[in-house]
């Protein structure tokens, strides 16, 4: 082999049960994960179900306003509490087998013929809590007992890609509204997913119209590559749309070296920031299974345009059809992974070497 190319990882990491397994425990359930949007839980006792490696995990509002996530399984006999995706409850979570009744803070609160039972206590039978911490307007939760920096593992990620700790800032994340989101059920592993999201060489096959909004991207050099290079949007366009034709309203934190930018991080494991003048997309991905992926995308603007009822959708359309073109990409290559040819993998030209550092990573940590 030349050194122009190195090698991926070979098919197998891409459809082993027992790869997955390692990486539910290792990466997904060790790392921070970002679960919801804080505004998808508004006010106390609203709540969003995850799945997070392994575990169904329950992330509420408590009566103070502060976030809570909890294992959502019940201490009693162990029955999934929660069975929705997302719901609201009055005052506590019942579980539906016998009642056993948990207080937004998680605290076992009733239970049939609790009183005959005062030996139990509430603390300690109360739900499992998961550490979290609320950024980007965000809820991240982690699962592991002691919790790795979020401040390296999380914002130290956009740090380095925008070679600045405050650039991010100024996109004003939390404070934006959801003007969108998709949800996609992905046939593909999910490192397929960070693998294509992280080159360009595949923009000037698959991406039409964005290459159109960013004409560097046809030369197949991804902008993840250069630290705080943001690609340039063409001269003729107006704004990052579907068409080229104009935006939204524009941040107004947005700093004038940002303006008429786009720029991406990679948030190890499970999440995608997308950067532009008037909003953000971000991706979180929930890998299911080896071939399973679902990606949940929100398009966010300022609150006055959400709220003015302005017309997103030639905005929304623009990244919805690069999402549809990326993860038709994922899947084809999704079902080649178990084929003999790629038995011992493929290749990474140059512009893609970058992916091997992501290939070296997850091996350090499967390690
Ligand atoms: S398993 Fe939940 S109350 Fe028995
Ligand atoms: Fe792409």
């Amino acid at each position: 082999m030349t050194a122009s190319l190195i090698p991926t990882l070979p098919g197998a990491y891409y459809t082993d049960p027992a790869v997955f397994r390692q990486e539910q425990e290792r990466v997904f359930e060790a790392m921070w994960f970002c679960a919801v949007r804080s505004s998808d839980i508004p006010s106390p006792g609203r709540f969003r179900t995850v799945q997070i490696g392994r575990e169904s995990v329950l992330v509420s509002r408590a009566r103070d306003n502060s976030v809570k996530a909890f294992l959502n399984i019940c201490r009693h006999r162990g029955a999934k509490l929660c069975l929705d995706e997302e719901g609201e409850v009055k005052r506590a979570f019942q579980c539906p087998y016998h009642a056993w009744t948990y207080g937004l803070d998680g605290k076992l609160i009733a239970a049939p013929n609790l009183t005959k039972m005062p030996d139990i206590d509430r603390v300690e039978y109360g739900l499992v809590n998961v550490h979290v911490r609320e950024w980007l307007g965000y809820v991240w939760v982690c699962l592991a007992d002691k919790p790795p920096s979020f401040d390296e593992d999380v914002i130290g990620a956009c740090t380095e890609r925008l070679g600045d700790a405050s650039a991010i800032d100024h996109y004003d994340i939390p404070n934006l509204s959801v003007g969108r989101r998709i949800v996609y059920d992905v046939q593909a592993n999910w490192k397929l997913i960070v693998e294509n999201f992280m080159e360009c060489y595949h923009c000037a096959t698959i991406h039409p119209e964005l290459t159109e909004v960013l004409p560097e991207f046809t030369e197949g050099l991804a902008a993840q590559y250069y630290v705080g290079h943001g690609a340039e949007f063409g001269t003729e366009i107006q704004g990052f749309t579907v068409d080229g034709s104009e935006g939204l309203d524009r941040i107004p934190t947005v700093s004038e070296d940002q303006d008429r930018r786009y720029y991406a991080i990679t948030v190890k494991p499970q999440v995608f920031i997308n950067l532009v003048p008037d909003h953000v997309i971000l991706h979180r991905m929930f890998p299911l299974a080896p071939d399973r992926t679902v990606v949940e995308c929100d398009w966010l603007y300022l609150p006055s345009v959400v709220e003015s009822g302005k017309d997103v959708s030639r905005s929304v359309e623009l990244f919805h059809r690069v999402n549809e073109q990326d993860f038709e990409a994922c899947e084809r290559c999704q079902p080649a992974m178990s084929s003999r040819a790629y038995a011992k993998g493929g290749v990474l030209v140059p512009s893609e070497h970058h992916i091997g550092a992501f290939h070296e990573w997850l091996l350090e940590r499967l390690a």
